[in-house]
């Protein structure tokens, strides 16, 4: 179930950005994103804070995988990736480290896409701990998700919206770096 909606969310980004070769996978977990994205010809970098799992395509696509943070990791060259892809993980990290590293990694130009549950984002970053408390959509998102730094918003909305399993509860929100 969950490497389908990986790879949901992967076919998504590959449609609407076929021309991003170097991409990083932020919190990649499993890897399952690393197989999808070696079958399309890719050349991806996953960063996933957690050692692998025997058993999971992470340990046999060595090489593309950083056991390490993301917000602290020093990849040199800076300004080089054609995109940062992350499933399920910014809701797990303070936001605003997370686009600030983003945009260090990033060419001018690279794309940010990101999906994640935006009521878990919202109870885990905006220090929410009752989903009665819920802001709304709209609130939720004020600070980071309308303009983040350095970032033109290019896309954002239910995954359902882009053709990305689950429909309905995740979003995607996509920015340019500027
Ligand atoms: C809910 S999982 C999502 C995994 C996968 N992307 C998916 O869509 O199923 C979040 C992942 O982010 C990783 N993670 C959290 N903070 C991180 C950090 N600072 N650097 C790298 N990985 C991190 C966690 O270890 C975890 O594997």
């Amino acid at each position: 179930m969950l490497k389908k909606k990986v790879k949901s969310a992967v076919n998504c980004f590959c449609r609407m950005f076929p021309d991003a070769k170097n991409i990083i996978d932020v919190g990649c977990r499993e890897g399952y994103s690393i197989e999808y994205f070696l079958k399309k010809d890719k050349n991806p970098l996953g960063i996933e804070i957690k050692m692998p799992k025997k058993g999971y395509p992470r340990i046999d696509v060595r090489g593309c995988v950083v056991v390490d943070d993301f917000l602290g990791i020093n990849i040199t060259p800076t300004g080089t990736k054609d995109a940062v892809f992350s499933r399920h993980s910014i809701e797990h990290m303070d936001t605003k480290a997370f686009f600030k590293r983003c945009s260090e990694v990033l060419k001018p130009g690279g794309i940010l896409f990101i999906v994640f549950p935006l009521q878990q984002w919202a109870t885990l970053n905006r220090g929410l701990d009752d989903e009665k408390e819920m802001l709304s959509i709209e609130d939720s998102m004020s600070d980071f998700f309308k303009e983040p730094k350095d970032f033109k918003t290019t896309h954002f909305g239910k995954t359902s919206e882009f053709g990305i399993k689950p429909m309905d509860i995740d979003y995607l929100w996509v920015g340019e770096k500027i």
